[in-house]
């Protein structure tokens, strides 16, 4: 079982409140299938989204920093068949200070893994290790939030977003909420999911997510030595408007 505030030290709870999380799948699989080589995907968790690529045919290493994660990946992958298991290799690392084994054909950096990045310093890093591991005509696929002045608003002591869920390990219900704030100077949306036992016991899970607007984003990709070439506001193309709440991007070496 997790401990308090980790948001990833229990990958089972982790899984069951994104279950059924699927609408990137098709947008990814369809891009890492044109990679030449393969893909590198950056905090690949679960291991949600790699499975699905590797049961499309395509080849993925997966780095994550969370062994919990990592755990319960290989779990999973160990259910699947030998021929797509066989197209998947995980590493715990952090990809902040990761040395390569690429280099790959394009490198996804997926489901708002970025908000994970403490500033502009860190997405920099990663956007410039990235522009390293990849081959020259290679890409990177990511998407993020942007930010959500009507999210930030909230009363932060108010509960929403209340859930049950039955743990598979244990068979105990469990209710959940959600409390988020918006700390101003870090630019951090912070989102608090509780977890409720029926006889009391609690446990959380803190989310520190640092936002980015859309400018800021394009001058670091740009800085890194990416060049945008493709972006949208969903991952069915909708067109970046002001009130795009995600960015999704396919950026190529400049
Ligand atoms: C929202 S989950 C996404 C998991 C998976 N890619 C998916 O699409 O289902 C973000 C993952 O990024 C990992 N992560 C965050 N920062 C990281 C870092 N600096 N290095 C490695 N992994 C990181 C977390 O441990 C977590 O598993």
């Amino acid at each position: 079982m997790g401990h308090d505030d980790d948001p990833y030290a229990d990958a089972v709870i982790y899984d069951l409140e994104h279950e059924g999380m699927a609408v990137d799948l098709n947008f990814y699989a369809d891009k890492a299938r044109r990679a030449h080589g393969k893909v590198l995907e950056l905090g690949c968790g679960t291991g949600r989204l790699t499975r699905h690529l590797a049961r499309q045919g395509v080849a993925v290493h997966g780095i994550d920093r969370a062994p919990d994660m990592l755990r319960r990946h290989r779990e999973l992958l160990a259910a699947e068949v030998p021929e797509v298991a066989g197209r998947v290799t995980i590493e715990e690392a952090d990809y902040r200070s990761w040395s390569a084994t690429g280099p790959f054909g394009a490198v996804l950096w997926p489901f708002n893994a970025l908000h994970h990045c403490s500033g502009d310093d860190e997405v920099l890093g990663v956007l410039e290790a990235a522009r390293r591991w990849i081959r020259p005509d290679g890409f990177l696929a990511l998407d993020c939030y942007l930010p959500d002045r009507s999210l930030y608003d909230r009363e932060p002591q108010g509960r929403c977003e209340y859930r049950d869920f039955q743990d598979p390990r244990t068979g105990e219900t469990l209710t959940s909420w959600e409390q988020g704030w918006w700390d101003e100077p870090t630019r951090t949306h912070h989102v608090v999911y509780t977890y409720r036992f029926l006889d009391g016991r609690e446990f959380r899970s803190h989310l520190r997510l640092r936002m980015f607007e859309h400018a800021e984003l394009l001058a670091l990709l740009s800085a890194a030595g990416w060049r945008l070439t493709r972006e949208s506001s969903d991952f069915n193309g909708r067109p970046m408007d002001r009130s795009a709440l995600k960015w999704v991007a396919v950026l190529t070496p400049a």
